[in-house]
């Protein structure tokens, strides 16, 4: 399965990299490619759904502790590096705020309110860029509202969110960004152990399972990552839902007459060109993937971007269809380390498109602005949507 010529890291820059991984899954399922410019251990891709899926779900052999050599330096220790016990254990605790009954809280307390607000903004004007001026912002907004940030602050917060999320293109701002983040929830952990509101720190200082707490030190660990992983991840997924709507207008008047579809369009859009296109776990021992030879230490990369366009398990996978027979993929993982916030990025993107197909009526593209194009390896999303509608 190993190639003999190994990829380079720079293969892996293209901003439309569906044609390459197709070919991949079809000649060489598992690749090992060239990182020695980063580590002198041997690097694999995984471009498969099968081999994507044993590779997560085997926590093992495939450990997650590499995320917190690349992470780490800017977050702290992060579940998503944990493996093991200390995982279950922890996130056990954290888990518990993100139940179903909190989440329904948040659905209408949060949720709704945000994106009404956003789209306030933009209707009465008949043309916005719909991913500058409300998609962009909507995650973020929510996700700081579950955290406690108040609205006057949450700018500053997503920008030190965005430098400690792309802390190895700049260390020392992503350091000095993740401190000034920490010092900034210090003072509200402060005020919500001295007074609890109900919300997601005071849920998180009383979180206790079997006598187990979760450390000061463990708490900014799951608030710093929060950014990151809820925003940067669900409104990329969420434009490139639009996109894939907004580009064929006979689907979208079907949507937009009929709202029971909104829930197979999020899976088809996470399916069909998902907005995290990669996780990595490192091998815990001497083993094989699709007959590949895996020594030790190995890094591997596993696409799930490409794992959810497999063929072997989605018919014609490169075409957007909302009548295909409900089937999991692999967009949030898998495994033991599968999103913690699936239901929560579910539901911000049905309630999204809903409150824009109410509030923007005759949405459609702006004839006059270049068509939007879903970019990007390791994130992809539109970096625009330039759109017109009846200003109401
Ligand atoms: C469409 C949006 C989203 C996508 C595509 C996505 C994708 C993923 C994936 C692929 C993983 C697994 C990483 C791994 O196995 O190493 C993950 C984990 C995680 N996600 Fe999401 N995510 C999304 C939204 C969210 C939201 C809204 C939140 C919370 C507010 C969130 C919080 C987390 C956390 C805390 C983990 C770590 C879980 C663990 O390590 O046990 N995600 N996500």
């Amino acid at each position: 399965m190993d190639d003999k010529r190994p990829l380079s890291i720079l293969d892996f820059s293209d901003a439309q990299p569906h044609p390459t991984w197709a070919r991949a899954r079809a000649e060489t399922p598992v690749r090992r490619y060239d990182a020695s410019a980063i580590s002198p251990e041997p690097s694999f891709v995984v471009f498969r759904h099968e081999d994507a899926e044993r590779v997560l779900r085997d926590s093992e052999t495939f450990s997650s502790s590499i995320n917190n050599a690349v992470i780490g330096r800017y977050m702290g220790e992060t579940m998503l590096g944990m493996d093991g016990k200390e995982h279950r254990q922890y996130r056990n605790l954290v888990a518990h705020a993100f139940r179903a009954s909190v989440l329904e809280r948040w659905d209408d307390a949060l949720v709704r309110p945000t994106i009404a607000r956003l789209l306030d903004g933009i209707a009465p004007a008949g043309r916005a860029d719909l991913m500058r001026e409300v998609v962009l912002k909507y995650p973020v907004q929510v996700i700081c509202g579950i955290v406690g940030v108040p609205l006057q602050d949450q700018e500053q917060f997503a920008r030190w969110s965005e430098d400690v999320a792309q802390g190895a293109l700049n260390p020392p701002r992503g350091i000095a960004s993740s401190q000034a983040m920490r010092s900034y929830l210090a003072d509200i952990i402060e005020a919500r152990r001295r007074e609890p509101a109900g919300d997601l720190i005071s849920e998180l200082l009383a979180a206790e399972i079997d006598g187990q707490r979760l450390t000061e030190e463990k708490i900014y660990g799951f608030l710093l990552l929060l950014l990151p992983a809820g925003a940067e991840t669900t409104f990329r997924a969420l434009g490139n839902a639009l996109v894939a709507l907004l580009t064929r207008p006979a689907v979208m008047a079907q949507v937009v007459a009929d709202r029971s579809l909104i829930p197979a369009v999020v899976e088809e859009a996470l399916r069909w060109d998902t907005s995290i296109t990669l996780v990595s776990r490192v091998a815990t021992r001497d083993t094989e993937i699709a007959g590949c030879p895996i020594p030790a230490g190995s890094a591997i990369n596993v696409i799930t971007s490409s794992a959810c366009r497999d063929e072997a398990r989605y018919e014609a996978a490169d075409t957007f269809r909302l009548d295909r027979p409900p089937q999991p993929h692999l967009a949030f993982g898998s495994g033991p380390h599968q999103c913690l916030g699936l239901h929560l990025a579910r539901l911000e993107m049905r309630v999204a498109l809903n409150a824009i197909f109410d509030r923007l009526p005759d949405l459609r593209l702006d004839p006059a602005a270049p068509a939007p194009e879903i970019k990007g390896f390791a994130f992809r999303g539109p970096e625009a949507l330039h759109v017109l509608f009846d200003p109401s």
